[in-house]
């Protein structure tokens, strides 16, 4: 008899394995996902609360109330957003719609890894160009595109590196590619970026009818554990998008604390004066300290540990797992020396600055 077997590129995605947290339910600080520093806005917390006494109802699978939030905000049409359960499942739905057996999915050597399971999951080949310097090299990714091209990924900012790439090299990707690959903008860290030259893609949407971009509430919105996303792209695309994705997709308590969250200007902004203030601050000690801090217009620092045989990437981990510190290893993206981490409160920075120096100073 045959065995029962998933389809093909399925057995090539590995399941996430989440940073391990302490034994014993100690205190501990996880500054191993991008999480936001200062928490949820405190409208949003009251929506959610709100939310309670409907939660027998099945959520608005149109996302009305929440899609006008959006277009109020952004000051963009209705028809040309979808929402989905946090970004990761926008990436999925969009290979789902654009690709297939036989077709390429195009992204970046340290892309964010939803680019890598998209493509797997629709049975599509993964495509990877080289970056330079963790940075994006636009050119790399056109010599790579072709007639099988169907999706092009591109984070921006980037997550782990923290890099960006700006606007005029955006669109003369845009013009390089053919006509027949989507460009998917997915804008993830977008409002944390103070970059004059940085875009997060409405305007290249509105110029072309090949682009998509992908946005969360999960970072400078403070709603990871909501799980909402949305994407801004041309009417046809975003109806594509609406028959693929399954109708209730966005929860209805999230979607009322997302909707609230895009009211909270000044949650935003505490948000982002935060990031400025204490990434400053932290990569300015762990570069006192002999560490390299690569540039991040991200909430959190891609740093490589200085080459010692007897202090690791794995030791230092170890080191601050001890100190009931999570900060998340880059073994996977192929960077065995590098750390990725997140930007805490103001306590959470001292405390791990305090550990390294244990080790580093
Ligand atoms: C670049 C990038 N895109 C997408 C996502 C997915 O975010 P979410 O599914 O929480 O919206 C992440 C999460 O870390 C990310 O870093």
């Amino acid at each position: 008899m045959e065995r029962l077997t998933p389809r093909a590129g399925i057995g090539q995605i590995a399941p996430h394995k989440p940073v391990r947290a302490p034994h014993g339910g100690r205190p501990f600080i996880d500054l191993s996902l991008s999480h936001n520093a200062i928490g949820p806005s405190p409208r949003a917390i009251t929506a959610y609360r709100q939310a309670a006494s409907n939660l027998h109802r099945y959520p608005d699978s149109e996302h009305t109330m929440l899609r006008a939030a959006i277009a109020r905000r952004h000051d963009i049409a209705l028809d040309h957003i979808t929402c989905s359960n946090g970004s990761d499942e926008m990436i999925q739905l969009v290979a789902e719609a654009y690709a297939g057996p036989g077709d390429e999915v195009l992204f970046h050597q340290y892309g964010y890894h939803g680019f890598a399971k998209a493509a797997r999951l629709v049975g599509a080949t993964p495509v990877v160009a080289a970056e330079r310097d963790l940075t994006v090299d636009v050119e790399a990714l056109v010599e790579l595109a072709g007639d099988k091209t169907r999706i092009v990924f591109l984070a921006n900012p980037n997550n782990p590196t923290g890099s960006y790439v700006p606007v005029e090299q955006v669109q003369r990707l845009r013009a390089d590619l053919p006509a027949h690959t989507l460009l998917v903008l997915d804008s993830a860290y977008a409002e944390y970026v103070r970059r004059n030259n940085y875009d997060p893609g409405f305007g290249l949407v509105d110029d072309h009818d090949n682009v998509l971009m992908v946005r969360t509430f999960s970072k400078s919105h403070g709603l990871a554990g909501l799980r909402v996303g949305w994407a801004y792209g041309p009417p046809a695309i975003i109806e594509t998008l609406d028959r693929v994705r399954p109708a209730y997709n966005v929860g209805l308590a999230a979607q009322a604390a997302a909707t609230a969250a895009l009211g909270d200007e000044e949650h935003e902004a505490a948000t982002l004066a935060h990031n400025d203030e204490c990434g400053a601050w932290l990569a300015h000690e762990l570069r006192a300290m002999g560490v390299r801090v690569y540039p991040s217009v991200c909430n959190f620092l891609l740093i490589r540990v200085p080459p010692d045989p007897a202090m690791s990437v794995a030791t230092l981990q170890r080191h601050l797992w001890d100190h009931g510190i999570l900060v998340k290893s880059l073994t996977s993206y192929n960077l065995p020396d590098c750390l990725r981490i997140t930007i805490g409160t103001e306590e959470e920075n001292h405390a791990l600055v305090a550990a390294l120096r244990e080790v580093l100073d």
